[in-house]
């Protein structure tokens, strides 16, 4: 078995692209033991795990305790609201009460951008960040990776394009990274939600929604995240919509057929319609499936490092 070059997984930033293709490969082998009668595996047995969750999951705090309970390891979950953080304890005093229960592994999702990397500094612990506020997400830029080889044989030469909340999206950080590393290229649209430094990166940038998507083979569409905007980026959302929403009626209209993907939760009827959510077209729920093996994969390859 491959090793990572990492101890942690805090951002995709860190990681080289053989990191990347062996957490794609051993989650293809994880994918195909959980599509067996009998799912589970012995791999992280002894191994504790807590999930932190700061802030609210659906997919990725399910996904992380499935892939958990599938590798046989022990959990414990903790939810900031019902926890002594509101009596004032600090993060580091919460995680380390918690390591001092005989805990391996902490995987958190934390609203602060930058708290994964102040943790894996701070405590004596494998650190998997689910989530840090606008930084980023790298499990889910790891399973849209997994979802687009599994869909088109490969990453090399593809052509992705992310639609929609460039500037508050830590998602869209994580998959610019993990597709160029990958040898994909990628594209951002729309323009008043984008970094202003974003070409740095190397993404090419379309503020024209159909431009866009004739140019690409995959359209990862994000969802405008309110709760993050403390200032208005466009005059309204009938007018977003306008622009940037995503109808069926578009799709049948471009030179080719496009694969859609989006990270959840959607708003539908806002950046994405019903039908297409829902089209032949969509891998949306293929990547919540997905989502279980990669989090098998990255638990399995960090449990294995040495911490320090
Ligand atoms: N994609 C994603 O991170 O969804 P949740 O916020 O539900 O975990």
């Amino acid at each position: 078995m491959g090793k990572l070059s990492v101890k942690h997984l805090i951002g995709i930033k860190d990681l080289k692209p053989e990191d990347i293709n062996l957490i794609l490969d051993t989650a293809q082998t994880f994918k195909e033991v959980i599509n067996r009668p009998i799912k589970k595996v012995p791999s992280m047995r002894d191994v504790t795990v807590v999930n932190l969750f700061f802030e609210n999951s659906t997919r990725t705090r399910l996904s992380f305790e499935l892939a958990e309970k599938r590798l046989s390891a022990d959990i414990l979950n903790f939810t900031a609201s019902s926890s002594s953080v509101s009596k004032g304890e600090t993060l580091i005093d919460t995680v380390n009460n918690i390591l001092a229960m005989k805990v391996d592994l902490v995987v958190m999702r934390h609203p602060k951008p930058g708290a994964a990397l102040f943790l894996s500094q701070k405590v004596n612990s494998v650190i998997v960040n689910a989530g840090d506020g606008t930084h980023e997400h790298p499990t889910q830029a790891l399973l849209d990776a997994f979802s687009i080889r599994e869909k088109l044989g490969t990453l090399k030469g593809k052509k992705v394009v992310i639609v929609g909340d460039i500037l508050h999206s830590r998602v869209a950080l994580s998959n610019i990274y993990c597709l160029q590393k990958s040898g994909a290229e990628v594209m951002v649209c729309p323009a008043t939600l984008i970094p202003k430094y974003i070409e740095q990166l190397g993404v090419k940038v379309e503020t024209n929604l159909i431009n866009a998507l004739n140019w690409c083979d995959v359209a990862n569409v994000l969802r405008i995240q309110l709760e993050r905007q403390d200032i208005k980026y466009f005059p309204s959302l009938r007018e977003y919509i306008m622009q940037y929403g995503i109808t069926l009626d578009i799709l049948k209209k471009l030179q080719k057929k496009i694969v859609i993907m989006h990270p959840g939760p959607i708003n539908r009827g806002v950046e994405i319609t019903t039908e297409v959510a829902d089209s032949d077209q969509s891998i949306i729920l293929d990547q919540v499936e997905n989502g279980v093996a990669v989090r098998m994969a990255v638990l399995y390859l960090l449990a294995g490092q040495p911490v320090g």
